[in-house]
């Protein structure tokens, strides 16, 4: 099986049920619903708890971070706590490119998430665009590799990736890895360790190839697997082995074929 390491279920129009079932008919399973704010924390416990094969993180995401108090942190840790469902923490990060979020309540939300994390031993999520040194120095600060990290969507060149292989980091590689125009992210997929690669959709996001600009779908994720595959000169079967064991390690999930 092929494991959709980062999805949001709760975004996508198509009810839970059929995206689920469908997903497992292409091969895809588990799918890690991941978390934007307070209320999509709860919509995706509520789905893990539903669904089998679906796990969640819990998690504010840097553009939401707007109006967070700390007594969201509090609810983020309550809400961390009350479900064996929920596997990391995150999406946290940083986000220059949509300034939607002052930059000093999107680093206020990380530190609070790294905490988190590390209280609860969890992995955590980070999305991180156009901010790769403030999110380094910031993950240097506050995690210390005390926790997984998982660098999802990575979009990062040589430089950030080999210190990220230095630290051990994952890499989750997403729909963009299949664009035509993509030559940098396939390099950089063919150059993360076997043992520290990821693939993901950010369904409904992100669409691969051939479905580049319409809504996403976790069964989507073969495809960025073949992409992933054929950048790393690998077979398909083993490129499915090699996500099966990472998602299994980093999330502490069941995978078939890990
Ligand atoms: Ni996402």
């Amino acid at each position: 099986m092929i494991p959709d390491s980062h999805a949001h279920l709760d975004l996508i129009e198509e009810e839970t049920g059929t995206v689920v079932a469908s997903a497992l008919k292409a091969g895809v399973s588990p799918i890690i619903t991941i978390a934007i704010d307070i209320p999509s924390s709860i919509a995706a416990i509520n789905l893990a708890g539903t669904y089998d094969g679906v796990y969640c993180s819990v998690g504010i995401h840097p553009n939401d971070t707007g109006g967070v108090t700390p007594e969201d942190f509090d609810r983020l840790e309550e809400l961390a706590l009350s479900s064996r469902r929920v596997v990391a923490i995150g999406e946290t990060g940083l986000d220059y490119y949509r300034d939607r979020s002052p930059a000093e309540s999107q680093k206020q939300a990380f530190r609070a998430q790294a905490a988190l994390a590390k209280r609860l031993g969890k992995p955590l999520v980070i999305h991180d665009r156009e901010a790769h040194d403030d999110a380094l120095e910031l993950l240097t600060a506050e995690v210390h590799g005390e926790v997984p990290v998982i660098m999802h969507c990575f979009s990062g060149g040589r430089e950030v990736l080999d210190e990220c292989v230095r630290r051990g980091y994952y890499f989750a590689f997403a729909g963009p890895v299949t664009f035509k125009n993509s030559h940098v992210t396939r390099e950089m997929a063919s150059l993360v360790p076997s043992d520290r690669i990821l693939a993901e959709t950010d369904s409904p996001f992100l669409s691969p190839d051939p479905f580049r600009g319409k809504p996403n779908l976790p069964e989507r994720v073969t495809l960025v697997a073949k992409a992933i595959a054929g950048a790393r000169g690998i077979s398909f079967e083993e490129m499915e082995s090699r996500l099966a064991e990472n998602t299994a390690r980093v999330f502490g999930v069941p995978v078939e074929g890990a």
